[in-house]
């Protein structure tokens, strides 16, 4: 591998290349394609968590004028298995969460479609759900893996009797709600067969993936299958993989012959979409009277469905800020009725940074340390597998952080700081996310007018992807930006990873520059430097060059600073403002880079203080599933958030030298603001949201 070193484009502030697209409206969305012909979808969801339906009474519906067909699982054609039941739509009688889809009903009007559905009467032997996290449950049990390959359990040292000897403690469990991701974009599918070839147009972050998932389905070659998503609205992890309604629209497809549009409702996006598992996580730190961390335990507890295990990997961001000599890391699971959580922005680093990040300042306030001061000292250059990091600068971005903040005039007496009625606090949080880099395959074309068409199947989610990849491809070619077509967001163009764990700018970008410089390799070695009337076409795959890197730790850091103001009267948090500074390798666009790192701020602002999706414990619904009730923060909420870098070379990531940062901006910001929050006013919250109920009672007047 080697890294791109002449750089143009690489490092420009650039605006979206599809922003004027997106603003006038132009942008289609996965519902959005004018298909002739098509017809609509509306599912009918469970109203119960666990049974078993013994009939769907569809005779109303169909005697509706324009209502084409009612489909259960007594008359759906059958699916082949996958590793996922939850896709497994109407195969089975059974019923697994509340919400889950038992008919489907297919109508030439939206409207029709919705009215049928209500028409349908479905019939069930139902027992009482069992649809509640608790830390006794007798259901937890211990998996061997966790979500994104880790251990569950990893240990070093000897924990307790580190933990013993420690001069100053901490032991303190922390606590996070389920929360869901409100993509603006509903998960939504547009579908239609034609000679035995499924085409789907989908709100995915990944679309090869989708494919490969309904291929495997309908026991076709993948080849069959095309899969479009030219613009997604925002996913967050809730697009990751193939959702209930893709394969429900393909399925109504076929059952009626025509092309099938599906836009599931927001109630419906909250049961089929995904959401973050709620966790218990306990924290124990234990620190020598000079600060150094002796030992670190976490033990994290989070919930699945009875369809699929689904491991929150919480505990895994204490193997990484740190590196006592003696550290525990466990994860337990309980398999509820409820539907299967899904990866969400930072899952596992950002609600485990919540509880580490708050745990670290508990610590120094228990030590009388100054909690950046305290992060600094115990800075590492492994992670507890004993691995050397490719590249970290946490300690510069505390550094710069606390300078540019004014962190050094803070009086660190809680309660201490007046302004009016206001009580005023600062807080502080270390943030780290993987810098992932997944296999992907690129194609590059140079016309004979010196104009190229670099495609990947890459997904723009909102994020910047095109523009950052034709940033790449240009300094890749030695060419103008104006020379070189990107192309993404389908899967007849090769294999390529999902926009998702952070990993999408590195990864499609590698396979970018690989096609390129083939490219360019070509046009020299073979044509003598000009392209050819036929032009000339080459494709890459960056399987082997990924296999091939050496074993690092590889992750991006940063440090949160926020300042917070209480209203000890009403309990209201009000955020003032917040400092984020950031080591992410190279920085490929600074506009879209700190876009990110906002937007995932904001989201851990939110998490902080407004976010909690509430579960009926009778029923085994979620009740607060609409945008009314579900409080997401919104422009009145966020005041001003800056965001700084910190430069960073890494010779062992990509060609780029690119870290992700989709995700990193939310890990840490949570705890940023409870810890900001307990120096207002002296009160600790380990439960999120910190809403004006939990924080009032607690509150000096
Ligand atoms: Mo992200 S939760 O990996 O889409």
């Amino acid at each position: 591998m080697t890294l791109l070193e002449t750089t143009v484009h690489i490092g420009r502030a650039e605006p979206r290349l599809e922003a004027r697209e997106k603003v006038t409206g132009h942008a289609r969305y996965a519902a959005d394609h004018p298909i002739p012909g098509a017809c609509h979808a509306w599912p009918v969801a469970a109203g119960f968590a666990r049974g078993r339906i013994t009939a769907v009474e569809a005779d109303a519906a169909l005697a509706l004028d324009g209502v084409l067909a009612v489909v259960w699982h007594a008359n759906a054609p059958r699916l082949e298995p996958v590793d996922d039941p939850n896709l497994l739509v109407l195969q089975s009688p059974e019923v697994s969460y509340y919400g889950q889809i038992v008919a489907l009903v297919v109508a030439t009007t939206p409207e029709r479609a919705r009215e049928g559905a209500e028409a349908v009467t479905v019939r069930a032997d139902v027992s009482p759900p069992d649809s509640v996290l608790r830390a006794d449950h007798p259901g937890l049990y211990e998996p061997e893996i966790v979500n994104a390959g880790y251990r569950g359990r990893l240990d070093r040292g000897d924990f307790e009797a580190g933990f013993a000897a420690a001069a100053v403690r901490v032991d303190a469990t922390y606590r996070t709600p389920t929360e869901h991701h409100v993509a603006m974009e509903p998960h939504a599918t547009t579908a239609f067969w034609e000679r035995g070839r499924l085409d789907v147009f989908d709100a995915t972050q990944a679309s090869s993936t989708v494919r490969e998932t309904l291929a495997a389905l309908f026991g076709l070659a993948p080849q069959l299958v095309r899969v479009h998503n030219e613009h997604v609205g925002g996913g967050f992890g809730s697009k990751g993989v193939a959702r209930p309604n893709t394969v429900l629209a393909a399925l109504a497809a076929r059952c009626v012959g025509r092309p099938v549009k599906l836009a599931l409702p927001r109630s419906m996006v909250f049961t089929l979409g995904g959401y973050r598992t709620p966790t218990i996580q306990r924290v124990r730190l234990g620190a020598g009277s000079d600060g150094r961390l002796l030992a670190i335990g976490h033990d994290s507890i989070s919930q699945t469905s009875r369809l699929t295990e689904f491991a929150e990997q919480c505990a895994v961001v204490s193997r990484v800020h740190y590196a006592p000599p003696n550290l525990t890391t466990t994860h337990r699971v309980v398999a509820l009725d409820v539907p299967p959580p899904t990866w969400m922005r930072a899952p596992g680093e950002c609600p485990g940074a919540f509880a580490l990040e708050s745990a670290i300042d508990e610590l120094a306030v228990a030590g009388g340390w100054d909690p950046v001061r305290l992060r600094i000292a115990n800075d590492t250059d492994r992670d507890a597998e004993g691995r050397p990091f490719s590249s970290r600068h946490l300690v510069e971005c505390l550094r710069e952080g606390a300078s540019r903040f004014g962190w050094a005039d803070r009086d660190p007496r809680p309660a201490a700081l007046r302004e009016g009625r206001w009580l005023l606090g600062t807080g502080v949080a270390a943030a780290s996310f993987p810098a992932i880099t997944w296999p992907s395959t690129a194609t590059a074309r140079a016309t004979a007018d010196d104009h190229f068409e670099v495609a990947v199947n890459a997904a723009d989610i909102g994020t910047g992807a095109r523009t950052v990849l034709r940033q790449i491809a240009a300094d890749a070619l030695g060419c103008d930006e104006m020379c070189v077509e990107i192309r993404v967001g389908d899967s007849a163009i090769g294999y390529a990873t999902v926009a998702g764990g952070s990993m999408g700018t590195s990864s499609w970008g590698w396979a970018v520059t690989k096609a390129c410089r083939l490219l360019r390799e070509r046009i020299d070695r073979v044509h003598g430097g000009e392209v050819p009337p036929e032009g000339v076409a080459v494709a890459a795959d960056t399987t082997e060059d990924i296999a091939g890197r050496e074993e690092y730790a590889r992750h991006a850091f940063g440090a949160q600073f926020c300042a917070v103001r209480v209203d000890p009267e009403t309990g209201e948090v009000r955020l003032d403002r917040m400092l984020g500074v950031f080591a992410g390798g190279r920085i490929v666009n600074p506009t879209t880079a700190r876009s990110q790192l906002i937007g995932g701020m904001t989201m851990g602002v939110s998490m902080a203080l407004l976010e909690q999706t509430v579960l009926d414990a009778r029923s085994g619904a979620f009740v607060t599933a609409d945008l009314a009730a579900y409080h997401v923060a919104v422009n009145a909420d966020i005041p001003r958030i800056d965001v700084t870098f910190v430069p960073e070379t890494d010779p062992h990531l990509n060609p780029m030298g690119s870290k992700g940062l989709g995700e990193l901006g939310i890990v840490g910001a949570a705890a940023a603001v409870a810890n900001a929050v307990y120096h207002a006013t002296g009160v600790r919250c380990r439960s999120l949201p910190i809403t004006p109920a939990l924080l009032l009672p607690a509150v000096p007047g």
